[in-house]
């Protein structure tokens, strides 16, 4: 259980700012980490009153239902709150002074099954949302101009973006460590669904997420070809997957992805070959802490991490069976920091950072997802991209160093970075849909600040300038 004690003096009346507080219709005019608050239950707030809450929680948006447990008018108000992972009491008490209204705030919440490690890396997060929730109280009741708008979650006061990203980036954040994924795990229904005889391509197979999501798709018995650049890596990639899986059908290909003339070629071999592809997962993919170009001409991310991805895409797009398949593209959160410079994709126009490149890149895989989910709307192929959480695999350790080492305890294993992918292939469910943006196998927003948008004409301007690098290639 997680405690926290919070404060404030406001110059309101007694009577005034119990009665305001305790209606829990009202927190989202006041904490910064609820985007909706609806009464379902009818009069005014009296004990077994329900509320029915959307909390902003990074990406995320889960759903609470508060009941008021005891209410004693100008006094005391305690609500219970329930949500997917969490429960939580929270008790206001209000004391009456000589220039106004004392209120403290106590919040008792409980994360079943959470290892009392994760609940200490839980609690200082938890209390600053706690503080920043009293405070957002506070200012609401001494009446500081500070506006929100309540259905983006977003805060425009002086230091709106330190705040949101402090406040609620934070706590969301924390989603994508392995405490997230435990937290999520607890609500899937495990189905088994197998890939017998389906056709699976995956580009990085031979390291981190996509060797993790490559063993699990061979144990579900896919027909596995991995795109790899090192061959001596791939054939040992190859042997382990089949002596520990026992499925002989893993085969690989060579091609460097940041390069457009090896992936026309790996594209060519595999259609070549004359048979459908059911599922793409576009994994590769790399941060590059300084700006270089590959021998095309292209800087390096942009290369491996969009272009790449978009031109083995386009080529492959028309291998899948006329029965549907599925297309997935690995992105990450980082994109939720960026938006795309359309006319900046080569990353040439500001100093260049690595992590900044890497999230425009990143955030391209979305936009493009979308796009290619529209395209292929009645071609039975669903189209979606993915964020596997932070992984502890070679290429995080490698690119961002000092991160790997700071959060290193809370990282997932390979093998929950990749459950999604895999997950996203084989399931029934994930078909169901188009376009989406998932992690831990439940699709989230793709925009979280208004800025890292982007308008459709800004994604129809990506489509035109990828299609134009790629389009010499052909001619070639
Ligand atoms: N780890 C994380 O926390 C995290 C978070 C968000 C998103 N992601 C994404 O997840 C994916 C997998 O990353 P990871 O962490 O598993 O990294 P990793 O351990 O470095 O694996 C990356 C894979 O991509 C391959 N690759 C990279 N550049 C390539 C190129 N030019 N041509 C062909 N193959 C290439 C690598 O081949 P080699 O084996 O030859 O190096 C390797 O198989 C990436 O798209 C990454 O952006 C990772």
């Amino acid at each position: 259980m997680i405690k926290l004690n919070e404060s404030i003096h406001v110059p309101n009346a007694l009577e005034a700012v119990f009665t305001y507080t305790s209606d829990f219709s009202n927190i989202k005019d006041w904490d910064p980490g609820v985007a909706v608050s609806q009464k379902r239950s009818k009069g005014g707030a009296q004990v077994g009153s329900t509320y029915d809450l959307t909390l902003c929680f990074g990406p995320f948006r889960p759903k609470m239902e508060y009941t008021i447990t005891a209410y004693k008018p100008f006094s005391k108000v305690t609500l219970n709150g329930r949500g997917e992972s969490f429960r939580a009491i929270d008790t206001i008490s209000f004391f009456k002074t000589p220039t106004g209204t004392r209120i403290d705030y106590e919040a008792q919440i409980y994360f079943p099954g959470v290892s009392k490690h994760m609940e200490k890396i839980l609690t200082p997060v938890l209390k600053n949302t706690g503080r920043k929730a009293i405070q957002g109280l506070e200012a609401k009741l001494s009446g500081e101009n500070r506006m929100y708008k309540q259905s983006s979650c977003f805060f425009s006061g002086s230091n709106g973006f330190d705040y949101i990203a402090d406040h609620m980036i934070l706590p969301g954040m924390l989603m994508f460590s392995k405490l997230g994924y435990s937290l999520s795990k607890r609500f899937w229904a495990e189905k088994n669904e197998t890939l017998f005889g389906k056709k699976v391509v995956i580009t990085g197979g031979t390291s981190g997420i996509g060797k993790a999501a490559a063993i699990k798709l061979a144990g579900k018995k896919a027909c596995l070809t991995i795109i790899a650049r090192n061959k001596k890596k791939a054939e040992q990639v190859q042997q382990q997957i089949i002596e520990k899986t026992g499925n002989p059908h893993v085969d690989f290909l060579i091609a460097d992805l940041s390069r457009m003339e090896d992936i026309k070629q790996v594209a060519k071999k595999l259609k070549d070959r004359k048979k459908t592809i059911d599922v793409l997962i576009n994994n590769a993919g790399a941060l590059f802490n300084e700006r270089n170009e590959t021998i095309e001409g292209f800087e390096q991310t942009f290369a491996t991490d969009l272009l790449g991805v978009f031109y083995l895409t386009e080529l492959l797009k028309d291998s899948f069976p006329s029965t549907g398949g599925r297309i997935i593209n690995v992105s990450s959160g980082g994109m939720y920091t960026q938006g795309i410079d359309v006319d900046d994709l080569q990353n040439e126009v500001v100093p260049y950072a690595g992590s900044k490149a890497y999230a425009r890149a990143k955030r391209g895989i979305v936009i493009l997802t979308r796009l290619w989910a529209q395209q292929m709307r009645y071609s039975k192929v669903a189209v979606h991209s993915m964020h596997p959480g932070w992984v502890d695999t070679p290429g995080i350790e490698t690119a961002l160093p000092g991160f790997h080492s700071r959060i290193n305890s809370v990282l997932r294993t390979p093998d929950q970075g990749a459950d999604t992918i895999v997950w996203l292939a084989a399931s029934n469910e994930a078909g169901e849909s188009t376009g989406k943006f998932w992690l831990d196998r439940r699709p989230h927003e793709t925009v979280l600040f208004p800025k890292t948008g982007e308008s459709e004409q800004a994604r129809q301007r990506l489509w035109t300038k990828l299609n134009l690098l790629t389009r010499r290639f052909e001619k070639a």
